[in-house]
């Protein structure tokens, strides 16, 4: 809870279950051994900036089946945000954004993603901020530390865009997150039908 800010108290109650930060889902250990799987992959690749239209900026990202034991035993967990005969693909997305990267608002493409999006942070805080598609003033702040693990469904998925804020404006009720290099690891299963 402490993680979560929000516009108004209505609107808490109303994405309560529906975004929301597990701290600590991912222990220090277990990021370097996630990081040293993925760094090999996603070194190769440059940042890419140029793309000033798309909804990222400063990044380099790559699909990835989680193949080692500690990956195997997070998706695992992972799952566990799940509905129930609705899983997560089996292809994580691994984005790797740029200490001067960002993600615009947007909302996944429901061509590409079901119900679902849940994703693990590594190494820089951020803020991901959700504002409501049909009443701009409406909106709930996340603060995703590393190692969390933020969720996104239903409501939270479909009506409001996501963003990760840029580090001139990343601020959390007030404090100053600075955002350094953020790996996040985003798992969402498939569209329906
Ligand atoms: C995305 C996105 C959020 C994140 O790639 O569509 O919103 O946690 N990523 O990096
Ligand atoms: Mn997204």
């Amino acid at each position: 809870p402490g993680l979560l800010r929000a516009s108004s108290p209505a609107l808490e109650r109303r994405l309560r279950g529906l975004a929301l930060v597990r701290d600590r889902f991912v222990s220090e250990a277990e990021a370097a051994e996630l990081l040293r799987e993925l760094e090999p992959l996603l070194a190769r690749r440059p940042y890419q900036f140029e793309h000033w239209d798309g909804a990222i900026t400063g990044y380099r990202e790559t699909e990835r089946e989680l193949g080692g034991e500690v990956g195997q035993a997070l998706l695992t967990r992972i799952a566990g945000a799940f509905p129930t005969g609705r899983p997560p693909q089996p292809l994580i997305h691994v984005l790797d954004l740029h200490q001067h990267g960002h993600i615009r608002p947007h909302i996944d493409s429901v061509k590409f993603c079901g119900c679902t999006i849940a994703g693990v942070s590594l190494l820089s805080p951020s803020v991901m901020r959700l504002q409501s598609c049909h009443s701009p003033r409406l909106w709930l702040e996340l603060l995703l530390p590393p190692g969390s693990l933020y969720i996104l469904r239903g409501a939270a998925r479909y009506d409001f865009t996501h963003e990760i804020l840029p580090d001139e404006v990343s601020f959390f009720r007030g404090q100053r997150v600075p955002r350094g290099r953020r790996v996040a690891l985003i798992c969402r299963n498939a569209p329906q039908g």
